[in-house]
């Protein structure tokens, strides 16, 4: 297979834009009209989501390290939209379709397949994936509110209860889905480590003209109805290591990391944590109350609040990542870093600077950026 060459014909086809998933979901659509029902109502913000993350993973697939596990997950993730095994081969007919119709002249029998077998692989690992869980688990979890409180007029935190066990690790996300957002879903991470009695908390952050955080902080009171998909994601905490930890939390980038300092928590001899909770203004450390309240428990736990956008603020005044520089070497440390995009990349770059070894930085991106 090769990869440069699928990789070449994946950007003829992108620069074509908005063109590409019209012509993508158009075909798809009347190759199995039963497959527009999975999509949302309106595909406006949606359309290249799958096109896009589809030709990019497959132009990719001459790299497994790391591709093999994101795509186990998002195999499992898939059972949710009710994508089943024989809908797969429609995908790649029109996957391919569309990448013909977008290379014109350059698309040869050879090229043709050579998209064919790469997407014949990864379409396999996700429905093996799928297969095995569906042995374990549903396809998707009801979950009900059992508690909502908003810290902020934009940002919330609250509780659900699920009714049949979910096993997952402190760090991890699930997809979430509205009944006011039919078919719509977002990732947002657990706030806790797994409890007995099937509750978890989330932390969501409002984005301006959000679809599915508006009605998570705002739309949102105790009964009300949410799905889940399968949880996913590899900001995972690996103890052992003998290191201290450093955990970098941007706004609700916070939720997986205090569910992580509660994983460290249950260790007989934690490492010392440092937690560094960054917002712009004070009324952005919508959890401080609570972290420090686990700090007062926990000897090894030391939280640091810091705000940018306050001169007035008692506490670490600037940007997450320039308070970290100044507060010392990080080098022994094992990092975790969750939050807004700038901010985690801002991150990585500074920890980079520092010496900070690329196998001791884990981050999850929010994917969405202050406003
Ligand atoms: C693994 C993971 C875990 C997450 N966990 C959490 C969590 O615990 N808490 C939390 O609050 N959020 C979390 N997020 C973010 C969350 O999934 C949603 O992306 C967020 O809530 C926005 O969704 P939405 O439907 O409201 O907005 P959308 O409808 O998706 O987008 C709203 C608007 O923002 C724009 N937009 C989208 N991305 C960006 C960007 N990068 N920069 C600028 N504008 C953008 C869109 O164009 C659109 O106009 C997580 C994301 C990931 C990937
Ligand atoms: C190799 C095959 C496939 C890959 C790599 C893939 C990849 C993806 C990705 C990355 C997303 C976005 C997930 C998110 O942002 O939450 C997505 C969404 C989705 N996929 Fe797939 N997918 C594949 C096959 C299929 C198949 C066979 C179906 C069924 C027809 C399907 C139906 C959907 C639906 C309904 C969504 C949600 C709507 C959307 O976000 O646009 N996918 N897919």
């Amino acid at each position: 297979m090769d990869v440069q060459r699928l990789q070449e014909s994946f950007a003829r086809m992108a620069m074509h834009g908005d063109a590409v998933p019209l012509f993508f979901y158009s075909d798809l659509f009347l190759r199995r009209p039963e497959t527009q029902d999975l999509f949302p109502v309106s595909m406006a913000a949606q359309r290249d989501r799958l096109v896009h993350a589809l030709a990019r993973v497959v132009s990719e697939v001459g790299h497994p390290d790391g591709l093999t596990g994101y795509l186990q997950d998002l195999g499992r993730e898939h059972r949710k939209f009710g994508a089943i095994a024989e809908y797969y081969p429609a995908v790649g007919a029109s996957l391919l379709a569309t990448l013909a119709h977008f290379n014109g002249p350059s698309w040869t029998p050879d090229l043709a397949a050579d998209w064919k077998a790469a997407y014949e692989l990864v379409a396999q690992i996700m429905i093996d994936a799928a297969a095995e869980d569906a042995g374990r688990g549903p396809a998707c979890w009801e979950a009900t509110v059992i508690a909502h409180e908003l810290r902020r007029f934009d940002i919330a935190t609250f509780r659900v209860a699920i009714t049949e066990p979910m096993p997952y690790l402190p760090g991890q996300s699930v997809s979430v889905e509205a009944p006011e957002r039919p078919r719509i879903w977002r990732f947002y991470s657990m706030a806790n480590a797994p409890r007995d009695d099937l509750t978890m908390d989330f932390h969501v952050r409002m984005i301006d003209g959000g679809a599915v955080s508006i009605v998570l902080t705002r739309g949102l009171a105790v009964g009300s109805r949410l799905k889940m998909g399968a949880p996913v994601g590899s900001l995972t905490y690996q103890p052992g290591t003998g290191r201290d930890v450093l955990l970098v939390a941007g706004s609700t980038g916070l939720a997986p990391l205090k569910a992580i300092a509660e994983q460290i928590s249950w260790q007989p001899d934690p490492p010392r944590v440092q937690l560094l909770f960054g917002a712009r203004t004070a009324d952005g450390l919508y959890d401080l109350a609570d972290l420090e309240k686990m700090a007062a428990g926990c000897p090894w736990l030391t939280v640091v609040p810091a705000v940018s956008d306050d001169p007035g603020f008692p506490g670490e005044r600037g940007m997450l990542h320039e308070v970290l520089a100044r507060s010392g070497s990080w080098r022994e440390h094992d990092v975790y870093a969750s939050g807004p995009t700038a901010m985690v990349e801002a991150t990585i770059h500074q920890l980079t600077a520092l010496g900070v070894p690329q196998a001791q930085i884990h981050v999850e991106d929010f994917g969405w950026s202050e406003p």
